[in-house]
């Protein structure tokens, strides 16, 4: 380790990673566990609206201001008829649910969820089911969806009472396809083959629709990156992104190694990026293939003893691993928030798995209260603050060894500015669990900014969390006026930040009118 204990970030206002696409702020919901059933949806529950969807989760969204919501799977959609979900509820079917081994009474289907993602603001990023069914059932669903009227499925929509097209822009080809545990799992040859006939098949219906097509299950996969070049050489030209997931678990090891897993995430990212780009110059495109990391997020450690203990069968809507988050888990979704920012030329698409209950950022009871999970304060405060350009911060300090042998730096940062360039948000994280970190950041390219607000987000207890009981155990804190200049000096083009240890913090700079 360094002996001079300080960091430094220098942010250039020449040096643009790119536009952050709003819609890394998205999130999943699947039907699985208690997300939909028991989680969005709750008829008779105090909060409910005339189609049984709770407001307390609605006006959540809509504050957090999510823009994207992946629906409904997760590897659910790979077993799923979706006509199942339409027409007279006393006609819909009750089917086995394969994937979590579950009873899916379709009570909420397309135009439920619609009524919902409409309700909550988001715009909808629908699955199409690519492990049981194919190019048949998609190109349907997409006519079901986005035609006008005067075809066959366009005008059962319209029977079922929805006369506008819902317009759907963004479609998931499958999901985790290359996946032992998926129903229906492909070779990549036979999952790029589908995936280009299907895409040419929906986009005839719909030419303005987006296309994401599935990568690796996860960077560990045997197969990765193979998996993902070989579906781009059967389908580059057909699709616009292709898709990543990532989650850890704090199996109990080393802390300081556990908060440096986002580094996971930044190869992860790197080596995709080098796939396309492999593929783009092997298939002579001209297209710049964008990413979608539509699942991302971790496994807490009681949801993931609770998920190894599970023995039930054939239940209704579990809550099989539900769990609390640690403040621990809290500062690694901050870092991975990072990671997505600081790619935001190539991910353009991000959803946290999962909204509600399972994975999830906040909680609800049976009958009772809404909390927010440690998680979600990160998320929210990106989702906020982290809207315009980002811009790459040079990051230098001190840097530490982790369980896989990397070394890591502690302090992780991302930068970015508005499109006014009025606001500078800078988010970090301060890695080491003992010790403050004096930071100096030093702007290039810029006019006067001076300090708004600094959040510092911290715990005694890096392994308290939110309940039910005790829903704002973890919560950050917002500094200003006094506190504000106690943690924040700027001095001309230089601030200096104290970093308490083990925190996320949220730096917010204005521009000084001149
Ligand atoms: O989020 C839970 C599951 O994790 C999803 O269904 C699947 O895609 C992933 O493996």
């Amino acid at each position: 380790m360094h002996e001079d204990f300080t960091a430094k970030i220098t942010i250039d206002s020449d040096f643009a990673i790119g536009e952050i696409d709003p819609r890394i702020y998205g999130s999943l919901i699947e039907h699985m566990e208690r997300v939909v059933y028991g989680g969005i949806y709750e008829p008779g529950h105090p909060q409910a609206d005339e189609r049984g969807f709770r407001k307390d989760i609605i006006r959540l969204v809509r504050e957090t201001g999510i823009p994207l919501i992946r629906y409904p799977g997760g590897n659910f959609v790979s077993g799923y008829n979706w006509e199942d979900g339409v027409g007279p509820l006393s006609e819909r079917p009750k089917r086995l649910d394969l994937s979590w081994i579950a009873r899916e009474p379709n009570e909420v289907g397309l135009h439920e969820f619609m009524h919902w993602a409409e309700a909550a603001g988001v715009a909808c990023n629908l699955a199409v089911n690519l492990g049981l069914r194919g190019v048949d059932a998609a190109r349907n669903l997409v006519e079901y969806c986005n035609f006008p009227r005067g075809s066959h499925w366009s005008d059962l929509r319209i029977a079922h009472g929805r006369r506008e097209p819902y317009r759907i822009k963004t479609w998931c080809l499958g999901n985790e396809m290359d996946g032992p545990w998926q129903i229906g799992t492909k070779s990549a040859r036979d999952y790029g083959r589908l995936t280009c006939e299907t895409a040419r098949a929906m986009r005839r219906v719909d030419p303005t629709i987006e296309l994401v097509a599935c990568g690796s299950s996860t960077g560990k996969m045997a197969s990765f990156p193979e998996w993902d070049a070989t579906v781009l050489e059967h389908a580059y030209d057909e699709v616009d992104y292709l898709s990543l997931h990532t989650y850890f678990t704090n199996t109990g090891g080393d802390a300081a190694s556990y908060l440096a897993k986002a580094v996971e995430m930044d190869r992860q990212i790197q080596a995709i990026v080098a796939t396309c780009d492999y593929v783009r110059a092997k298939v002579h495109s001209a297209k710049r293939m964008f990413l979608s990391f539509d699942e991302w997020g971790i496994w807490s450690r009681e949801e993931r003893a609770n998920r190894d203990a599970w023995s039930w069968r054939w239940d209704d809507a579990n809550a099989v691993s539900e769990g609390m988050y640690s403040f621990q888990d809290g500062l690694l979704a901050g870092s991975m928030l990072l990671s997505l920012i600081r790619h935001a030329d190539r991910v353009k698409i991000a959803c946290w798995a999962q909204l509600v209950n399972h994975l999830s950022l906040v909680s609800c009871a049976k009958g009772g209260p809404l909390w927010k999970q440690t998680v979600y304060y990160p998320f929210a405060h990106a989702a906020r603050y982290g809207r315009g350009i980002a811009l790459a911060p040079s990051i230098a300090g001190p840097r530490y060894d982790t369980a896989d042998g990397s070394e890591v730096p502690i302090l992780d940062a991302a930068a970015v500015i508005s499109n006014s360039g009025r606001e500078l948000a800078l988010f970090t994280v301060n890695r080491h669990l003992q010790r403050p970190l004096p930071v100096e950041v030093v702007l290039h390219g810029f006019g006067a900014y001076r300090p708004v607000e600094h959040i510092v987000y911290e715990s005694r207890d890096p392994q308290a969390g939110n309940t039910r009981e005790q829903p704002e155990r973890v919560v950050p804190t917002a500094r200003s006026g006094a506190a504000l200049a106690a943690s924040v000096a700027v001095e001309g083009k230089t601030a200096t930040i104290a970093l308490p240890a083990a925190s996320w913090n949220v730096i917010r700079l204005e521009a000084v009118e001149t």
